[in-house]
């Protein structure tokens, strides 16, 4: 089938926004176009986006050598036209999409990147999930727990941006392994969420407070196992003193990094030899084979709300994604945002 009209939509575009510069709206252009439906060669795929995943990493796209590009991100999606089996007229899909009303998925790595929802989708759970705690950041956390965790009841787990998508995940599947769970956030709200809603056994605001203190005070005297670090900025140092023997550092996320803080070089780690420290990286691309495994155990846990999580689904057209972004960027939201450009 040939999806033959010709497409009016908004699309944003992104100014060239050299490393160590903060985005902000201003950085950000919506333009409308009309342009032909595209006519797909084998194995390519034409989707309408339905809600945007915003994520941070999405960032270090804009530092590109172009004067202005479109912006590439995730998006849950229907498939209006298609000349690949795998993904046929009609089925819900994740897929790497332009912001942008509709998008033609051609560059080969970007077909690889697409997968069918329609069997994961559990109609107690609101779609919008399959880009967070049910998506790829979900994933991401079960998966470098498991993998390179090494959790054991009664050890001391410490997670920075603990109220975001890989935070709030990754302090609840701790807990459930019976670890004394420890989160840092950047305001009073998200704090009382993580200890009142997600069962944190503390957390604290790392803007407001001294960190070493407030750390070292959750800490107490059993001491730290293991840092859970989704933002890799100075409280590696912290941490560093504050790890038991044989404790572990995994290094997940890199937040700070994104928001172009200025890299911070850790001026302890002599630790890691004399307490034996393991410090490890984990990156999801790797590791899609588990996802099957991971939505099987989760997604019942998600659904009967044994495993929460808190997100924000801001309905609004692809114009304003950008605008959003930025206040994404600077924390404005608790957890997940998603952008529902369309019902699906
Ligand atoms: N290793 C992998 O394969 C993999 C896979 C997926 C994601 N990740 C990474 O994991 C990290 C977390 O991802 P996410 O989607 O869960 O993001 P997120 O934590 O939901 O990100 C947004 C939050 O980050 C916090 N933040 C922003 N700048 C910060 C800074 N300099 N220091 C501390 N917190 C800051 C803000 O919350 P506050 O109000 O608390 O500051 C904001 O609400 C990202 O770096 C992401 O790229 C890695």
């Amino acid at each position: 089938m040939t999806f033959s009209k010709e497409i009016t939509q908004d699309r944003i575009l992104i100014s060239k926004i050299p490393e160590g510069v903060t985005p902000n709206k201003s950085h950000f252009r919506s333009v409308t176009v009309t342009e032909p439906a595209p006519v797909l060669k084998d194995n390519e795929v034409f989707v309408k986006n339905l809600i945007f995943s915003l994520d941070p990493y999405i960032r270090h796209d804009f530092s590109n050598d172009k004067k202005e590009s479109r912006v590439v991100g995730f998006a849950i999606a229907k498939v209006v036209d298609s000349k690949n089996p795998k993904f046929p007229v009609g089925a819900l899909v994740h897929s790497p999409s332009h912001w942008e009303e509709y998008t033609h998925v051609y560059e080969p790595e970007y077909i690889n990147d697409l997968n069918v929802l329609d069997n994961a989708v559990d109609s107690k759970v609101p779609l919008s999930a399959y880009t967070g705690v049910l998506g790829i950041p979900g994933f991401t956390v079960w998966d470098s727990l498991n993998l390179r965790g090494d959790l054991k009841a009664g050890e001391t787990i410490y997670i920075s941006s603990a109220a975001g998508t890989l935070g709030q995940l990754a302090g609840q599947l701790a807990k459930r392994k019976g670890l004394r769970v420890i989160g840092s956030a950047g305001s009073d709200e998200k704090v009382t969420f993580l200890k009142d809603e997600l069962g944190f056994d503390a957390a604290f605001n790392y803007k407001t407070q001294d960190k070493r203190k407030a750390l070292t005070e959750a800490v107490g005297e059993a001491g730290l196992d293991i840092y859970y670090d989704l933002v890799g900025d100075d409280t590696t140092e912290i941490v560093l003193d504050l790890l038991n023997p044989r404790g572990r550092v995994l290094a997940v996320g890199a937040l700070a990094y994104h928001q172009n803080t200025e890299p911070y070089a850790p001026k302890n780690l002599i630790n890691i030899l004399f307490k034996e420290l393991r410090y490890e990286g984990y990156l999801v691309f790797s590791h899609y084979e588990r996802f099957g495994k991971f939505l099987e155990e989760l997604t019942p846990l998600v659904a009967n709300g044994e495993v929460k999580y808190k997100d924000a689904v801001l309905k609004h057209g692809v114009d304003k994604i950008g605008e959003t972004y930025v206040d994404f960027l600077n924390g404005a939201f608790v957890g997940k945002v998603n952008v529902q450009v369309a019902d699906a």
